[in-house]
């Protein structure tokens, strides 16, 4: 795992933005993993900024409301539509979130693992993490091996995204479909945004604690590949801040970044 810290949320999230736009340049036909949420909206901004094609692009997201229509403005279609696909030139063909309205989540489930796998698998995996700890919805006690399946929602995360259904948590639905912190895992390159005081305390869990499935984003210490951009006050908890300074500084990786 690399972490680097950036002065303050626009530099962390340019930066974000530019690493998945030197991704692009790399392979114009990469398979993405997104991710909503509202750190993400300011992400994607700046990426529509950055101009990048993403005709050849094929993506599959994290997660989706369970219950909820495609067209639903509360469900994660909407939003991907709202703050990326409906301002580059992706081909709606190429984009995938579960179908999390069908009455056979099994076989939604299935078929997402399927069709990622057909895609040939995730090359750039972009992730938030909730203030319980999750990446995608992997709440507390989700197997670190799990795959895509319906998963019932924390309490603490209906209240988090509360703001998306007029302030109120009981409307948020209870379950969502995600992909599993295995799913994840599988990707070539993961990429982890953070900002906010509010995040400092389960960042410092994740990257310096103990990897238990209490705080699925730990089990992000296995994966070979892995990236978390933050700024100051996400960072602020961290122990080894000194040493993951020295090696953006110094991995010839960085070079183009810093
Ligand atoms: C959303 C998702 C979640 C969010 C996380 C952070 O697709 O998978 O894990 O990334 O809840 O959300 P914000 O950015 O709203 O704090």
């Amino acid at each position: 795992m690399e972490v680097v810290v950036q002065k303050d949320a626009d530099s962390a999230v340019n930066l974000t933005a530019r690493l998945i736009a030197a991704r692009l340049d790399a392979k114009p036909d990469l398979v993405l993993g997104l991710a909503t949420g509202r750190t993400m909206e300011r992400v994607y901004d700046r990426l529509v900024a950055l101009g990048r094609s993403f005709k050849r692009v094929r993506s599959f997201n994290l997660d989706e409301y369970v219950g909820l229509a495609p067209e639903d403005p509360q469900s994660y279609r909407s939003y991907m539509r709202q703050h990326l696909f409906d301002r580059v030139d992706i081909d709606p063909e190429n984009v995938r979130l579960p179908e999390a309205d069908r009455p056979d989540l099994k076989e939604v489930a299935r078929r997402y693992e399927a069709d990622i796998n057909a895609a040939g698998g995730i090359d750039l995996q972009l992730l938030g993490i909730g203030e319980t700890g999750h990446i995608g919805f992997n709440e507390p006690l989700s197997a670190l091996m799990s795959r895509t399946r319906d998963k019932t929602l924390t309490q603490s995360t209906r209240q988090q995204n509360a703001a998306m259904f007029g302030g109120d948590p009981d409307r948020v639905p209870p379950r969502a479909m995600t992909m599993g912190v295995g799913t994840i895992l599988d990707a070539i390159e993961v990429l982890l945004l953070a900002t906010g005081e509010h995040k400092a305390a389960i960042v410092a869990k994740a990257i310096e604690g103990p990897i238990t499935s209490m705080v699925t984003a730990s089990a992000l210490q296995l994966h070979p590949n892995c990236k978390v951009v933050l700024d100051e006050a996400a960072a602020s908890r961290l122990q080894g801040r000194d040493y993951y300074d020295w090696v953006f500084q110094n991995e010839p990786d960085w070079d183009e970044f810093r």
